[in-house]
């Protein structure tokens, strides 16, 4: 079905409720291709919203890009400016380049060597949590892990951190009045010169970090090593203190999840797999076409702008039985949450031992955990987030 939307599907104010999983719903049973006019995107863009159609937007063999962008405001006519440098916005030669140097950082098992760090972490935040009090689940714990695993995949020193952490909410927590006071741009302008601080600190005495890697290689101007420090930090962080916040959600509303971990009742891998699927943080990915192609019965011009809505897909019920519902056995679970294609995520297997981690611990400690109230949802396009999940704990 091909449909032009009376609204603008760019717009955040459309996501702050759970009215969104009715509307993406609608539109992945129909296997919908929606075009929204311009407005939160200056040229109007498509959008696909089955896991079908999904798939094949980003599917390896698909004629689209993106390095235009990977976002919505993004298309031919306003690339994004890190096009062709940050992994993320970049094809061909230099992805290949930067996923062969990154990717050993990000690996299986160089996650399961940061599993250690991740536990600690993980217990520090629980320590101070578990005191009887109300606890947002979404400033307390969400961001502290990610952003203490990126920090140290980075290489940035710990009395650094609680300052990266702040400004990356800042440039990528969502346009929302929580973070009023810098705009996104300039919080994003901060990491990026403290990056260049960083830079030149390694150059004196290089590591074992992700920036001293990049370092080695001398294809790389400074600019992209900056702007791909930030594609790792970004990543990192936005995407996976969701999921953790989601983690924690699931085990306050679905009854017995904690005593049936605790108990191995559940395999963790699965249930990490299905906390992917229900929270799906990327909200949506971009890309442009670089060629003639016809998707959902739509011809499309070289240049057009198709957005990929994935939580829209990883709830599609053609494919997955009962989608709202947080089944903790689901299997199989064919996701889409780390993306599809050349541009699957990089650090999926750092994000799930972080999950695994914090399931683990939860179950270990916890023998309840009660809702204070509803979840409070970010005003946000590019993640789909928790701005507000206040809980209480009790410790076992
Ligand atoms: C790419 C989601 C965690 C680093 C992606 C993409 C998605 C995604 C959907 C594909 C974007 C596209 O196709 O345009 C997630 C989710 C996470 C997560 C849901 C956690 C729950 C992480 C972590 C890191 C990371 C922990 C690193 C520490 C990256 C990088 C890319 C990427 C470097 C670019 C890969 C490429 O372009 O080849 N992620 N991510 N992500 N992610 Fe993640």
């Amino acid at each position: 079905m091909q449909t032009t939307t009376a609204v603008d599907l760019g717009n955040p104010d459309l996501y702050t409720t759970l009215d969104r999983h009715t509307r993406w719903r609608e539109f992945a049973t129909e296997d919908a291709m929606v075009w929204s006019e311009p407005g939160s995107s200056p040229t109007g863009f498509w959008s696909v919203f089955s896991h079908r159609a999904c798939a094949a937007v980003l599917g390896p063999s698909a004629p689209f890009t993106s390095e235009y962008g990977m976002m919505i405001g993004f298309d031919r006519e306003h690339p994004d400016t890190s096009g062709g440098q940050m992994m993320v916005v970049s094809e061909q030669d230099q992805h290949r380049r930067l996923r062969k140097l990154v990717g050993p950082l990000l690996s299986r098992a160089a996650a399961k060597k940061l599993a250690e760090r991740v536990r600690t972490e993980v217990r520090g935040v629980l320590d101070k949590v578990l005191d009887g009090e109300v606890c947002d689940v979404a400033a307390a714990i969400g961001p502290r892990i990610p952003a203490a695993v990126v920090c140290e995949i980075l290489g940035v020193p710990a009395e650094d951190e609680d300052m990266l952490i702040d400004l990356t909410n800042h440039a990528f927590g969502g346009e929302d009045e929580l973070f009023d006071g810098m705009t996104p741009r300039q919080a994003h302008t901060e990491i990026l010169v403290y990056f260049d601080e960083l830079i030149a600190a390694r150059r004196e005495r290089p590591g074992d970090d992700l920036v001293s890697t990049l370092l080695t290689d001398d294809e790389l101007s400074i600019d992209d090593v900056v702007l791909n420090c930030d594609n790792v930090l970004i990543g990192g962080n936005e995407t996976t203190r969701h999921a953790i916040t989601g983690a924690v959600h699931a085990f306050a509303t679905v009854p017995g999840l904690l005593a049936r971990v605790r108990d191995g009742d559940e395999d963790v891998d699965t249930v990490v797999d299905e906390v992917l699927r229900w929270t799906s943080p990327a909200m949506h990915v971009l890309r442009v076409t670089t060629g003639e192609v016809t998707i959902n019965g739509q011809d499309l011009a070289p240049g057009t702008p198709v957005v990929a809505w994935l939580p829209a897909a990883n709830r599609d019920p053609a494919v997955f039985d009962d989608p709202d519902t947080f089944r903790p056995g689901r299997k199989p679970n064919r996701h889409i949450a780390f993306g599809h294609g050349m541009h699957h995520c990089l650090g999926s297997a750092l994000a799930r031992i972080e999950l695994a981690v914090v399931v683990r611990e939860l179950a270990e400690r916890v023998s309840r955990v009660e809702l204070e109230k509803e979840p409070a949802w970010l005003r946000a396009i590019v993640v789909q987030g928790y701005r507000e999940l206040p809980v209480r704990f009790t410790g076992r």
